[in-house]
């Protein structure tokens, strides 16, 4: 019996899209045969033509005219890895109304506009669906939404931006400068476009709305979960956190109290011998609470070329094998959100580890632990660290703060940067509520 031959047609060729199309050639063989179907690139778009590339394909497949694809009925599937938010949204709206299935590594468009393509997509009968978003190559999405799918959660942590765990691991273990870290990511293709929205979090926070979405049935906007990056961590901050067992990574927590949901995307100190500690590199992971499997961690690599084209094609081959039998449309993973019985509460409360300088005299412990119990935020440990006390007058003082908003925490700073004895509040840095 002939084979079904599925044309794809590609939006964007390079991180992720030569990855796809090296996964698909390359894998050619088994995808026929564990799927039943043939895919066939049609057409890859770009934007520069004349571009010298490091995987090839044939010269012929390669245009810059976006209808080539978009306006093409042999094309089936159109596969969208162009990044950004426009034209790639405008370009999924045209292919869904044109009755085109789409697969998308896009966060930031799924993130904003998720559930008005979902339904557009239901709407004209296509499938839609975008693995690669939320961990690259870590099949979280699909997991949540089948095998775990009769869990209730109450908790998801994840690490899912690689480039911002690719500096810190290497700034923690190489001694690696920051500058650096950031260049070898971006080389080796882990970093969006404007790296900007990988270090500053916004990447970690569109992936966490998709992840709530998932997980929680609730949509929260990605503008509204309180965000920071790592652009303030410093070789000092590692440096005291292993002396206290930590280890720090940009988390995206989402945590569920009965019907309130609290999430952010934070740096966050991480016990050592918890097993996101153990996450390195460009590697992520997410774990999930659910109020039956209880704790579940997914790990692999969350960025580069073939983690995510592995992902992209999964997706691809998921529409394909059912587009064969006419059920491509129902393959849509997530639900339109719509959880009535869940609130979104803000950020929560935290731990805190902070790092001030101070004079080393009389009296100055006492009168900021005064403060601090002002404003009800208990002092869990601390460390005088006398041996790097600077230019004879400043001394280190390390806190290690109990549950508190960082509402709170900031109006205990400034009072506490008001007194005189305070050269600089050099960190603050949150203390991970992890099981
Ligand atoms: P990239 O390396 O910058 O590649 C973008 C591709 O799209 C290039 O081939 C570029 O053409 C083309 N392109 C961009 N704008 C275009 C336009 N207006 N018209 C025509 N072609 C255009 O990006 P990437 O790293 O592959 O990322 C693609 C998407 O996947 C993003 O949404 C990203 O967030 C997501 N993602 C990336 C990774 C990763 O590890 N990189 C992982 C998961 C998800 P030229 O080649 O001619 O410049
Ligand atoms: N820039 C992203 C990251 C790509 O570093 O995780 C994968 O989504």
């Amino acid at each position: 019996m002939k084979k079904k031959t599925i044309k794809v047609g590609l939006l964007g060729f390079g991180t992720v899209g030569s990855g796809t199309y090296r996964m698909l050639t390359t894998n050619a063989n088994t995808i026929s045969y564990t799927t039943g179907v043939s895919i066939e690139v049609s057409k890859i778009l770009v934007r520069d033509l004349s571009k010298k590339r490091e995987i090839s394909a044939p010269a012929a497949l390669f245009t810059d005219q976006p209808d080539d694809i978009l306006k093409n009925p042999d094309i089936d599937i159109v596969v969208e890895v162009l990044g950004g938010v426009h034209p790639a949204f405008d370009y999924m709206e045209e292919a869904i109304k044109a009755g085109k299935h789409v697969v998308t590594a896009n966060k930031a468009v799924i993130a904003k506009d998720g559930p008005y393509l979902t339904n557009l997509a239901l709407e004209h009968k296509v499938a839609l669906r975008y693995e690669a978003s939320v961990a690259g190559g870590v099949p979280i999405l699909n997991a949540l939404s089948t095998s775990l799918q009769a869990n209730e959660f109450t908790e998801i942590t994840g690490i899912v931006n690689g480039t911002t765990n690719y500096i810190l691991t290497q700034m923690a273990e190489n001694d690696m400068d920051y500058e650096t870290a950031l260049k070898q990511a971006q080389s080796m293709g882990f970093a969006e476009a404007d790296p900007t929205g990988d270090v500053e979090g916004f990447d970690a926070v569109n992936k966490l709305s998709i992840l709530i979405s998932t997980a929680f049935g609730l949509r929260v906007a990605p503008e509204d979960i309180p965000r920071e990056g790592i652009t303030n961590i410093t070789k000092e901050d590692i440096i005291c956190a292993k002396q206290f067992g930590f280890t720090i990574k940009l988390l995206a927590q989402a945590r569920r109290y009965r019907n309130t949901l609290e999430c952010h995307v934070q740096p966050a100190m991480v016990p050592l011998d918890h097993p996101l500690a153990t996450v390195k590199n460009e590697f992520n992971a997410v774990f999930a609470k659910g109020n039956a499997l209880d704790n579940v961690m997914l790990y692999g690599k969350g960025a580069g070329a073939m983690p995510t084209g592995s992902a992209v094609v999964g997706d691809l081959l998921e529409i394909a094998r059912a587009y064969a039998v006419g059920t491509a449309d129902k393959t849509i993973p997530t639900a339109v959100n719509d959880n009535v019985n869940l609130k979104f509460d803000g950020e929560g409360q935290n731990m805190y580890y902070i790092n001030l300088l101070a004079e080393d005299m009389t009296g100055v412990l006492g009168k900021i632990a005064t403060t601090f119990g002002d404003y009800g935020i208990a002092v869990k440990s601390f460390v005088q660290n006398t041996a790097s006390k600077q230019s004879g007058r400043y001394v280190p003082l390390i806190y290690i703060l109990g549950e508190t908003t960082r509402e709170r925490l900031n109006d205990a700073l400034e009072e506490i940067s008001k007194f005189t004895f305070v050269k600089e509040i050099k960190s603050v840095i949150s203390v991970a509520a992890l099981d």
